[in-house]
């Protein structure tokens, strides 16, 4: 067994995990980064892709941004299409400027990889056996397996950054955290295609065989999805399948034309909502997924995940800078006031979008109906999208 020491240790190399340990390397604070999957598995699979506005500057700002400046595609707007008919929500018109930028979760954490790596970072790939002690201790410990042998790391604090499925945040006794957790009767089929988006803005359909978007990867790349039953199976999609109903879903009354093309990759994801409260037990601070989740439908999974790990690595420069723990003892309740804006914003766009097929379905569905004829005929009501979409600079 072989016993090694860190300021803080990070648990996940997603964009949570990998962020916080670019934050601290920048001020001189020390981490290592343990990570259950292969580095490759974690920058091949493929996620959302908008970036807040403010998740684009604190890239830029940090020394990160330079590929998306250069890749990242910058949008001034988005359409809500319904009735076979398209409305344009001017989110840079309606926020003072601000814009979202369309740049792949797995680019971003290609770029953190390269980074972390050229700045000498220690990240493991491949542990097994995480565990979690002594968390109201002084020096909490994570051990695990890792090449066949075992690890204790010793650190001042652990960030669990290991997403919704990691085990941080069951580290935390039930009896100390609440949870919030909300299903919907419904799931994405998502696909990146081979051919160049239809469209220049992200396109959010509702139609009555249920919702669609149309987003995009580059000038070439299409990444498109459906509203599905969550119980639904890839097997019952073929392409074919895939691509009618997409025609389907999209079709206006003014003939506008969705190009297909071939199918590279494709998954089927549930929808859900989820917070734990507190994110911090002792000194174990969770951050990301690990904490919260959102359906997609407002892409808000990783620019939350980013504003997490900046309040942390904050709160920690402060706690190693000047001995004050005020920002660590208010890190949970600063990152939960974000967190439900958020909540409340992805559950609006969701049961605003979607096709509801549950015993209250014709009531619900009249009802977003309603709230997206309200959304593109008043300013108000667009305003209220664009800057949320955008994101918030500050959270009342
Ligand atoms: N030990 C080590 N690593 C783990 C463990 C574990 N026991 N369990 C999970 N992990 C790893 C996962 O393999 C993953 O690489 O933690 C990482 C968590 O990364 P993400 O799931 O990407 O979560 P996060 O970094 O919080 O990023 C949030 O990701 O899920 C999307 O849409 C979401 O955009 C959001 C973003
Ligand atoms: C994506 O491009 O993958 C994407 C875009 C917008 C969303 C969700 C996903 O709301």
């Amino acid at each position: 067994m072989s016993k090694s020491r860190t300021q803080v240790g990070i648990i996940g190399a997603g964009p949570a995990g990998l962020m916080l340990s670019h934050l601290l390397s920048l001020v001189g604070i020390e981490s290592i980064v343990i990570e259950n999957r292969s580095r490759d598995y974690v920058e091949a699979r493929v996620r959302a892709g908008v970036l807040e506005n403010d998740t684009r500057e604190l890239l830029i700002a940090t020394g990160l941004g330079e590929r998306m400046v250069r890749e990242g595609l910058v949008h001034h707007g988005i359409e809500l299409r319904f009735d076979g008919r398209a409305h344009r929500i001017d989110l840079s018109g309606l926020t003072g400027g601000r814009t979202v930028t369309v740049y792949g979760q797995q680019e971003v954490v290609r770029d953190l990889v390269d980074r972390r790596l050229a700045d000498g970072a220690t990240i493991h790939y491949g542990v097994e056996d995480v565990v979690l002690s002594g968390m109201e201790s002084d020096l909490p410990t994570i051990q695990y397996r890792h090449n066949g042998s075992d690890e204790v790391l010793v650190c001042d604090y652990i960030a669990g950054c290991d997403g919704f499925h990691g085990i941080s945040r069951e580290a935390i006794p039930e009896s100390a955290r609440k949870t919030y957790d909300w299903h919907y009767p419904f799931a994405w089929l998502g696909i990146l295609a081979t051919v160049p988006p239809s469209t220049d803005e992200l396109i959010y359909a509702r139609h009555d065989r249920g919702f669609a978007l149309h987003s995009l990867r580059s000038p070439e790349l299409s990444r498109l999805y459906l509203q599905v039953d969550p119980n639904d199976d890839l097997a019952n999609w073929s392409d074919d399948r895939i691509w009618s109903e997409l025609q389907a879903r999209f079709a206006t009354r003014d003939g506008w034309q969705l190009h297909d093309g071939p199918i590279i990759e494709r998954g089927i994801t549930p929808m859900r909502s989820f917070v734990t409260d507190p994110m911090q037990f002792g000194r174990l601070f969770l951050a990301g997924d690990s904490a919260h989740i959102v359906p997609p439908t407002g892409a808000k999974g990783l620019n939350l995940a980013m504003h997490d790990v900046r309040a942390l690595a904050d709160a920690l420069e402060r706690h190693y800078g000047s001995g004050a723990d005020d920002l660590l003892e208010g890190y949970s309740a600063h990152c939960l006031r974000r967190v439900w804006r958020a909540q409340h914003f992805s559950w609006w766009m969701t049961q605003m979008l979607h096709r509801f097929d549950t015993a209250d379905g014709s009531y619900r569905n009249e009802l977003a109906r309603s709230e997206l004829a309200y959304v593109t005929s008043s300013a108000a009501g667009a305003t209220m999208l664009a800057e949320n979409y955008v994101g918030l600079a500050t959270i009342g």
